[in-house]
């Protein structure tokens, strides 16, 4: 996980900020053009696409790869003429460009798949076939369903599955988690970060927990990935999942599993499928063209920073990111902060790590009808619980409609950030 940049508070912080990313801001905005549904009108106004948790945008550079996957060498695998070997090279590359935008050793610990759900359901399966009843599983209060359902399902065959409790300002309870691993815990499934509030867990103190029942841990990074750059040997994790298309791609799934781990599960397969990893847990034939779209996004990553090879490149451009992102999240927060009846619901950025996805409510208002407010004015905003439902639940937050959920994304200006927070305070007024 990459260190902080924060400041030591929030305030002082942002002018700091605002002095040293100045520059920075202005050449992610240059980005902008790559990017042609930024160009879209609404009711005569630009789209401001505030959305990113829920999706981001795809740069031409994408959307090109893609196409050009279609129209050059499209085939299925394994055969021996040019376009299906030109496709087997492809998925090779693609493996092993994840393996570099994640810091995992090579591309056989890279698995592809529908959507991290999907991958997540699989994996539960394969996994929950290792586990006897009585076996223990932990997952937490804070967690995307996608990171639950498929754990508590295994309460059907005798596992038991215990929740890490989630508190009020959308951060877990660490000492409740202490409690809740033991010698019977064979596998620990958390978030790295929460697509609902922004909160960054912390994932160092779990795998220390974990040494002392020698249990898997699974990292779900959907939300994380985006915003963060990742170290796959520093987290120390047995699997991590991500989704492509919240950082730049398409909707793929990713399934980074420990070397020599995925081999060791019953997975379902087909006896006429590779047995070995990483296509152990690949059924059917995967979406190629998208495929070579998640390989243009973790190179569209790379291209926003220097170095001398990709990993390099990937975690100077995933460092401008996240500055750009953080300084327009504190200003976000900031706007907001001020206006009456509004709560934002999750932490300030005072904390070292935190996502630029900030939620809120306002006294006497839906979270819809905000949205709505903004929809009309051309910001897209969403409002709901985003399949956090667990957190909302226990925030309180789901029978008021849950929150309005703002995202930062590259492309994300300080111009809208301005235009978000006037069409709030209006909407209060
Ligand atoms: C934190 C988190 N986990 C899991 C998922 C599920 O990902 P997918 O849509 O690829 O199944 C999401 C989707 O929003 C998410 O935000």
């Amino acid at each position: 996980m990459q260190d902080s940049h924060s400041p030591d508070s929030h305030k002082s912080g942002w002018t700091n900020l605002m002095t040293t990313t100045g520059s920075l801001l202005t050449s992610m905005s240059e980005r902008r053009s790559d990017f042609p549904s930024l160009r879209r009108v609404h009711n005569g106004l630009p789209l401001a696409y505030l959305d990113g948790p829920a999706g981001t945008q795809i740069p031409r550079q994408v959307i090109d790869a893609i196409t050009s996957y279609y129209a050059t060498c499209n085939a299925n695998t394994h055969g021996e003429f040019i376009t299906a070997t030109e496709s087997d090279r492809m998925l090779d590359e693609a493996r092993a460009t994840v393996a570099a935008f994640l810091g995992a050793p090579d591309a056989t610990t890279i698995s592809f798949g529908a959507n991290m759900t999907t991958m997540s359901y699989s994996l539960s399966r394969a996994i929950g076939r290792m586990l006897e009843p009585g076996d223990e599983v932990v997952i937490t209060e804070l967690d995307h369903e996608a990171n639950r359902g498929p754990w508590l399902g295994l309460r059907e065959h005798g596992v038991v599955v215990r929740e890490a409790a989630v508190r009020n300002d959308a951060t877990l309870d660490y000492e409740d988690f202490r409690h809740k691993i033991n010698r019977k815990t064979k596998l620990v499934a958390m978030g790295l970060a929460s697509n609902a509030f922004g909160t960054v867990n912390d994932i160092r103190l779990v795998r220390e927990m974990t040494h002392r029942c020698g249990s898997l841990l699974l990292a779900d990074a959907v939300h994380f990935a985006p915003h963060f750059s990742i170290d796959i040997q520093k987290l120390d994790v047995d699997f991590l999942l991500c989704s492509a298309y919240k950082f730049y791609g398409p909707h793929v799934g990713i399934l980074y599993s420990r070397k020599g781990l995925l081999d060791t599960l019953e997975t379902d397969r087909l006896r006429t499928q590779e047995q070995r990893a990483p296509y152990r847990i690949e059924t059917g034939t995967l979406n190629h063209a998208a495929i070579a779209g998640v390989k243009a996004a973790v190179e569209y990553i790379a291209s926003l920073g220097n170095g001398s090879d990709l990993r390099s490149r990937v975690l100077d451009g995933m460092r401008h990111l996240g500055e750009h992102e953080r300084s327009l999240g504190m200003k976000l927060y900031d706007g907001l902060e001020g206006i009456p009846k509004l709560t934002i619901r999750g932490q300030s950025f005072d904390v070292p790590l935190r996502a630029p996805t900030l939620s809120f409510t306002i006294n006497g208002k839906t979270a819809k009808e905000v949205c709505a407010h903004l929809a009309e004015r051309a910001i897209c905003t969403w409002d709901g619980h985003f399949y956090a439902i667990r957190p909302m639940e226990v925030m309180g937050l789901l029978e008021r409609g849950g929150v309005t959920r703002i995202g930062v994304s590259l492309y994300t200006t300080a111009e809208e950030i301005d235009r978000l927070v006037d069409e709030v305070r209006r909407f209060v007024a």
